[in-house]
């Protein structure tokens, strides 16, 4: 294990069970999606997420990558969502699932939400890997979760810290000096 992990918190077969487990109840959900399903995915944590989620739907989809930051550089606390480009397709009457990594304190979402809901979509569901369960603020609404984690820091399996770790194959606790704060 990396130096920077304190521990293992989601093995790489937790993942693999509950990622396609989860793929299953938004086949359920999506079933009847005539035009299929546009995903819009927040980059970049989600990507390893949103590769694993993709091959086990097997429905016609468009996908989207958007850029949003929240964590610029090395700390690990939110300083307010950037939506950092108009990046959306157009998704006048698509049926939409927005895929993230991490629900934390739902700044991220919400602000995706309110822009994804402005475009005049059909319908609009939200699938992330993690939610913090103590932090997560009511006011954000997601659909589909994988697990619920405590609030501790965590990377890999996309997620990083200060750009690192996003490719390790679990997710894992980082150690608690490597957080500057600043
Ligand atoms: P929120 O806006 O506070 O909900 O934070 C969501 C975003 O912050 C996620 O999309 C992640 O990119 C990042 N984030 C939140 N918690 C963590 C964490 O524990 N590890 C790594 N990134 C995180
Ligand atoms: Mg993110």
């Amino acid at each position: 294990m990396e130096a920077a992990i304190e521990r293992i918190l989601i093995s790489p077969e937790s993942l693999k069970t509950r990622v396609s487990a989860l793929a299953g109840e938004i086949v359920d959900a999506f079933g009847e999606a005539p035009d299929g399903v546009t995903i819009v995915a927040i980059l970049s944590g989600s990507i390893i997420f949103l590769a694993d989620l993709i091959r086990e739907l097997p429905m016609r989809m468009r996908i989207a990558l958007v850029p949003v930051s929240s964590y610029p550089g090395r700390t690990t606390r939110s300083r307010g969502a950037k939506l950092e480009s108009a990046a959306l397709p157009d998704l006048a009457g698509r049926d939409v699932l927005l895929v993230d990594d991490i629900l934390d304190t739902g700044g991220t979402l919400r602000l995706v939400q309110r822009e994804v809901a402005a475009a005049g979509p059909r319908s609009v569901r939200t699938a992330v890997l993690l939610r913090k369960r103590d932090k997560a603020s009511p006011d954000v609404s997601v659909d589909f979760v994988g697990f619920d984690i405590e609030d501790v820091f965590v990377v890999g399996y996309g997620l990083d810290f200060d750009g690192l770790h996003r490719n390790l194959p679990y997710v894992g606790v980082l150690r608690n000096e490597t957080d500057s704060g600043s």
